[in-house]
């Protein structure tokens, strides 16, 4: 594998992920840069996305790069057949570096192995999604001042959100403690709950969204309705948890309220006007932190 790349939030050790943090502090202060003058990122997206395929594309034009790739697969030689192995291949002998969203878990490590330049996980299946959970880090460094000891609830689809499990792992490496809210049919998976055991992190689940008063981080999630196979299943936990601005009262001063986005009925939009909602905030952090992955990843921090 290309050692630059960047496929599960593991490939980062505690230092690289502070490392990245401040980074991505000097990019907001900073954003227009000629760092990547000369430089051609490809964004390969099989699945659809705004935050992440627009955030990656602004990162890399406000430090002078190009862009070449696409945000539809059925308009590429893919639709003929094409191996993902053969697409990576070919891309990499125009671009110095791969951005690309999958639906299949593992399709991004299978790419940093057949790949030249360093590949970025832009989210593969219910997987791994590390450039997120960096925004993510970036967001609660920025809110709460520190990462150490913070109290995280994660609610809603927590078996599917490829966003929770990457987090998950990065916080390990700061001392949290987890709730985890999801209904029988959505909870967190049991190799992620092993590993808090084995890294000695304290967890514990609930199925009711009711008291979140010792949150610091509340973390919303959509129920993914792409990863069902059978939709019958996904009508009866779609709307499972709704988040209302009178929710928040007697909360912590600090609490946060951060969701990856896009919401499908998880938060109420009267939220949006309490202080303690981040989301969209968090989404335009996404620049910086991208930008200090993208950085990282050629070796120019
Ligand atoms: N958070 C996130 O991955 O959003 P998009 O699917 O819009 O990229």
């Amino acid at each position: 594998m290309n050692v630059k790349s960047l496929v599960s939030i593991t490939d980062y050790s505690k230092e690289k992920i502070l490392k990245i943090v401040e980074a991505a502090e000097r990019f907001e202060v900073n954003p227009n840069q000629d760092l990547l003058k000369n430089k051609v990122v490809a964004t390969l997206f099989f699945e659809p996305s705004t935050r992440t395929r627009l955030s990656f594309e602004t990162a890399i034009n406000r430090l002078g790069g190009r862009v070449i790739g696409f945000s539809d697969a059925s308009n590429t030689s893919t639709s003929k057949g094409e191996t993902l192995k053969d697409t990576i291949i070919m891309v990499s002998n125009y671009a110095d570096l791969i951005v690309m969203r999958h639906p299949l878990d593992g399709a991004a490590r299978y790419a940093s192995e057949v790949s030249n330049v360093p590949i970025i996980n832009a989210g593969d299946g219910a997987n791994q999604h590390p450039t997120q959970t960096m925004l993510d880090l970036y967001s609660i460094k920025k809110t709460q001042g520190t990462l150490e000891n913070l109290n995280i609830y994660m609610v809603g689809d927590l078996k599917y959100g490829r966003t929770v499990h990457s987090l998950l792992m990065a916080m390990s490496h700061f001392n949290p403690k987890f709730t985890f809210i999801a209904p029988d049919e959505l909870k967190m998976p049991e190799e992620y709950k092993r590993f808090c055991y084995e890294k000695g992190i304290e967890y514990r689940e609930m199925s009711e969204l009711n008291d979140i008063s010792e949150a610091d981080i509340l973390y919303m999630t959509r129920v993914q309705r792409e990863r069902f196979l059978d939709l019958v299943e996904y009508e009866k936990v779609k709307n499972v948890y709704t988040l209302k601005k009178n929710m928040l009262e007697g909360t912590k001063e600090n609490l946060r309220v951060l969701h990856p986005l896009p919401r499908v009925g998880e938060i109420a939009e009267d939220v949006d006007e309490s202080p303690k909602a981040y989301y969209f905030q968090q989404a335009k952090n996404g620049v910086y932190a991208r930008q200090a992955i993208i950085c990282d990843a050629l070796g120019l921090i």
